[in-house]
């Protein structure tokens, strides 16, 4: 059974449709990825799942239930994790205060990973005293990914994790990510336009089109650089 699906999700800031006919499936313990060149519309539709930005149509269903309606806090308690674009870490806040929100935004949850987050980043564990707006680009990007993580989320959406962040940092990121679905059976949704991290991330892959899923790739063409080339920049 599909852990998140969408059917039908057409979305909107104002008139003009963002989002269009949008149709969806991750199952669960999956790394599906979203790809797509800029204003396409690939944050919007994580926007849409997280609950915050309400479909004019279309259902959005988690764990078989359909959650269209539910604030983001709501879905949040129910094991959604979102990374935001940008990262949005607490700059004044340090690194062990930003990881600690994480939990106190899920309160309720059966279980935190508090020290789980810092095997996975050591990093972390190294400037957990340090406030966060002095790390790297790629280190804040671990740190939003902890904080996302320490409540144990079901479901974690990743919005261009790679966006400004050299190439080897990248990598590990990648790597990480693979680890964690493996080890936690986290199920991953993410966002990129890194063909790199695409390719080295994702099981299946959708493409994306001014609003609209145009293409969906696994196996072969997914191992196929010129394919996915042709739906990311120019
Ligand atoms: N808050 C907003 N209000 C109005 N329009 C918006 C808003 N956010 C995004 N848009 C518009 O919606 C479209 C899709 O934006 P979105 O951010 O989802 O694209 P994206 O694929 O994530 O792009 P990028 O790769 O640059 O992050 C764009 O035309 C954008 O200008
Ligand atoms: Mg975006």
């Amino acid at each position: 059974m599909a852990l998140l699906d969408l059917s039908g999700v057409t979305a909107a800031y104002d008139r003009t449709p963002v989002l269009r006919d949008v149709d969806l499936s991750v199952d669960q313990g999956e790394i599906v990825g979203v790809m797509g060149k800029n204003g396409v519309g690939k944050s919007t539709l994580l926007k849409t799942v997280v609950g915050l930005l309400a479909p004019r149509s279309g259902t959005v269903s988690y764990h078989g239930e359909d959650v269209t309606d539910l604030a983001a806090d709501e879905r949040a308690r129910r094991g959604i994790g979102y990374i935001p674009q940008g990262r949005d870490v607490f700059p004044k806040l340090t690194v062990e205060q930003n990881v600690r929100m994480g939990e106190t935004i899920n309160e309720g949850c059966d279980e935190y990973l508090h020290d789980t987050v810092y095997e996975y980043f050591p990093v972390l564990a190294e400037r957990a005293d340090q406030s966060a707006g002095t790390l790297s680009g790629g280190e804040q990007q671990m740190l939003a990914i902890a904080r996302a993580l320490v409540a144990n989320p079901d479901l974690l959406l990743l919005d261009e994790p790679s966006e400004g962040i050299q190439p080897s940092i990248v990598d590990q990121i990648s790597e990480d990510m693979r680890a964690i679905n493996d080890d936690l059976g986290t199920t991953i949704l993410f966002v990129e336009q890194n063909l790199g991290v695409i390719r080295s991330m994702a099981d299946r892959c959708y493409a994306m089109e001014r609003g609209e899923v145009v293409d969906e790739l696994a196996g072969e063409a997914l191992a196929d650089e010129g394919t996915i080339a042709g739906y990311l920049a120019v």
